[in-house]
């Protein structure tokens, strides 16, 4: 089967909504839960396939998961040492966060486990896990820095004192979970601020996260205790209306309890360096993550030199990012990007085929993009034809474009898209955007 989206040009976006849960914090949701002792009880949770591989990972490691029903979800904690072997490999699907994380959390179990992924994930770098993980005594074979993985049981980890070469929270969070392991202090030094919702969670289970600057600090062997977690919607699927609703017509859109989280709002920061209205409403803390309401108007937005300090904060963001800046008035340049091409697609590439395909051509940098935008007053795109190259928010992202194109924008295999946003096109289609999801006879990727 190949489903396909097809977005009809203009439409007027109002109304409110809340996208689904978090796709990190649901994805941690379930990891810590499973290595707490007692019961965690979760609402929000994303049902979308990234978040119910990693649930169904640790089904196969012996935990007891009720749901997910309507977002809730209920973990019986099996404790740090409670784990079992599975029976078999440990699919992640499409899900980097799922394999990257486990590689850390298994690193350190008595048994040994084999993670595999799909033809996405197949081709996503892993030494970048495996390498640091090394110097804490782990085993990882791969197919040559690439998925499948084999994790050696090596009984206890040590500790290390780790400069990570890559700001990814993937590799940090990896480290933090194998560091639980250890005997002794894990100590994690990042080359730039990525997303903290694994320390932010690790300390809502009761367990102690040092930070002094850059380094994150974990002391091993610390019980945590099962808690309750209400998941904010993600900001990064709240992102592909943050833009819908800055360049469509007479917009204007209310997102509900968006978690805003200062790791994650490197869109927030682009978009209103770039001229956008959005305003933050009902600020609060909800078990330890920052969340708001959003408002969000139709504005002029201008072109911008996305300053690299803001990249990882909003690493998912771009695609989307791309859009808006083929909207604005004059060039937005990105530079420093190149984590970009080891995304679920190579998302420079593949964002500049397709803008090129639907009439906006790019300048293409080995670790960025140059976009001469079209301004306000005309249609930046022709409309036409895209592949998304099985990446869910390639395929959200040419949606949203469909507001500003003159003709009718197609997107092929876009089956990803409930990786993350599972309902995408019905919740678009609910606030005026006039976008369908339709399944094809055919090959699908
Ligand atoms: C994620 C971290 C980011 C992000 C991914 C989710 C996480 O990856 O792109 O979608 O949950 O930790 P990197 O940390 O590798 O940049």
């Amino acid at each position: 089967m190949f489903q396909t989206l097809s977005a009809l040009p203009g439409g007027r976006i109002r109304g409110e909504l809340r996208v689904p849960g978090d796709k990190s914090i649901s994805h941690r949701s379930i990891m810590l839960g499973a290595l707490a002792e007692g019961e965690t009880r979760i609402s929000g949770f994303l049902e979308g396939a990234d978040a119910l591989a990693t649930m169904n990972v640790f089904r196969m490691l012996g935990v007891a998961i009720d749901g997910p029903q309507r977002g809730a979800v209920t973990v019986r904690g099996a404790g740090l040492r409670g784990l079992r072997p599975p029976a078999g490999p440990l699919d992640c699907g499409n899900s980097g966060t799922s394999m990257r994380l486990l590689c850390g959390l298994l690193a350190g179990q008595s048994f040994e486990s084999r993670l595999l992924g799909d033809a996405s994930l197949s081709r996503r770098p892993m030494r970048r896990v495996i390498e640091p993980l090394a110097l804490m005594g782990a085993k990882i074979d791969s197919v040559d820095g690439h998925p499948p993985l084999l994790v050696h049981p090596v009984g206890r980890l040590r500790p290390a004192e780790i400069r990570m070469g890559v700001a990814s929270a993937q590799v940090k969070s990896a480290l933090i979970l194998a560091g639980l392991y250890a005997d002794g202090t894990t100590r994690v030094t990042e080359p730039a601020p990525t997303r903290d919702h694994t320390e932010r969670m690790l300390a809502a289970f009761g367990v102690e996260v040092g930070r002094e600057g850059s380094t994150v600090s974990i002391v091993g062997g610390q019980p945590l205790s099962g808690s309750r977690i209400d998941i904010p919607a993600d900001i990064s699927s709240a992102a592909f209306f943050l833009v819908a609703a800055s360049i469509g017509a007479r917009a204007e859109l209310t997102l509900r309890h968006v978690g805003i989280n200062p790791t994650r709002t490197g869109v927030l920061h682009i978009l209103r360096a770039m001229g956008a209205d959005i305003t933050e409403i009902n600020p609060r803390t909800i078990g330890g993550e920052p969340v708001a309401d959003l408002r969000v108007r139709a504005a002029r937005l201008k072109g911008l030199e996305i300053p690299p300090e803001w990249v990882p904060l909003a690493i998912d963001e771009f695609p989307v990012l791309f859009v808006a800046a083929a909207c604005a008035e004059g060039d937005t340049v990105l530079r420093g990007a190149q984590e970009l091409r080891v995304k679920e697609s190579d998302r420079i590439a593949v964002m500049a085929e397709g803008l090129a395909g639907i009439g906006m051509p790019a300048q293409v940098k080995p670790d960025g993009m140059r976009i001469v935008g079209r301004g306000a007053e005309a249609n930046p795109f022709a409309g036409g034809t895209v592949e998304s190259h099985g990446d869910h928010r390639i395929a959200m992202a040419f949606a949203v474009a469909a507001l500003r194109s003159s003709g009718p924008i197609t997107i092929l295999d876009t089956g990803n898209v409930t990786t993350s946003f599972p309902g995408f096109a019905d919740m678009a289609a609910s606030v005026g955007m006039r976008v369908r999801a339709s399944i094809e006879s055919g090959p699908g990727r």
